[in-house]
């Protein structure tokens, strides 16, 4: 059982907070063994839940799937989901902005030995903080984000959120390379998602997401999406999308917990469909805020 004993006040604080095992600190202040597995080995899973005025957006699933994909890579959790919101609470009491998302992060934790076997005995470890962000606009997402398409190198368990994101980074970097905002994923002719972000297409009206499988994270924005596009009365199907579908839609979005749902404007430096006009994702987008300020 946790115990979340030395806090921080709000007048101590000048920089962003986090948490490591009880101890509430500038993030700065805070440091992990490197024996713990998540230095060594990516053993571990993480969260980003966006909070908008200082509250946790859609904390219910997030909280679910961090349960989830602890059960699937067997780490217990050590925490109540009481004792998990009040560090998320206590973080955001702390922070100097409105505005943060929380990174919560369970690692297998730290064993005297390294040895690719779980360890029988060991204590997992929990970091958590809360970090100062600027939610988009209408204004900044309607200027679309640049996209390239690549081969999704990554393992077999990517509805796993985990923390060993090699895949991502490297996929992530060749779209940087090119100076473009984001790499959407391609396996097998077939678009899984993208390298941070799931992936949406807009096609005469009916939007299409790929089905959840082993090859994607199950994000909690699609999820909400997915529920606003039948809310709005728009026919939305998860089902699999072609390279060719993809090269051929209308309009094409990433959605993330801090990206939200945005528009891509150019995809391998061609105009995306009827960019910069894209009148399902305004529609979309609108809807979204609306739950946000609900
Ligand atoms: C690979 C990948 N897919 C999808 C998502 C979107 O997930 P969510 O909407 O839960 O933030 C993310 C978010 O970080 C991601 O890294």
């Amino acid at each position: 059982m946790a115990t979340s004993t030395h806090k921080l006040s709000a007048h101590q604080v000048s920089g962003p907070i986090g948490y490591l095992n009880g101890t509430f600190a500038e993030l700065k202040d805070l440091h992990v063994s490197v024996l713990d597995r998540g230095f060594l080995y990516g053993d571990g899973c993480y969260e980003v839940i966006p909070a908008y005025s200082k509250k946790p957006f859609l904390l219910e699933p997030h909280l679910d799937r961090l349960v989830k994909n602890l059960a699937k890579i067997r780490i217990p959790l050590t925490h109540s989901l009481e004792e998990i919101t009040g560090i998320i609470s206590e973080l955001l009491a702390l922070s100097t902005s409105e505005f943060n998302y929380i990174y919560l992060q369970y690692t297998r934790g730290t064993y005297p030995t390294r040895e690719h076997v779980f360890p029988a005995v060991i204590q997992p470890s929990l970091f958590a903080y809360a970090m100062p962000f600027t939610p988009p606009t209408l204004e900044t997402s309607s200027r679309g984000l640049k996209a390239i398409t690549a081969k999704d190198i990554r393992w077999d368990r990517c509805d796993i959120k985990s923390v060993s994101l090699l895949g991502n980074i490297l996929l992530r970097q060749q779209s940087q390379d090119l100076n473009a905002d984001e790499t959407i994923l391609l396996r097998d002719g077939y678009v899984t998602e993208a390298s941070v972000s799931n992936v949406f297409i807009v096609k005469s009206e009916t939007i299409l997401t790929p089905p959840l499988s082993y090859q994607l994270l199950p994000g909690i924005t699609r999820g909400l999406v997915i529920e606003l596009a039948k809310e709005q009365g728009i026919l939305c199907q998860e089902t699999p999308i072609t390279e060719a579908q993809l090269k051929d839609a209308d309009e094409i979005w990433v959605t993330s917990s801090t990206k939200e749902i945005m528009p891509i404007s150019t995809l391998n430096g061609e105009n995306v469909g009827t960019f910069p006009k894209k009148p399902v994702w305004e529609r979309l987008f609108k809807a979204y805020q609306a739950r946000k300020n609900a």
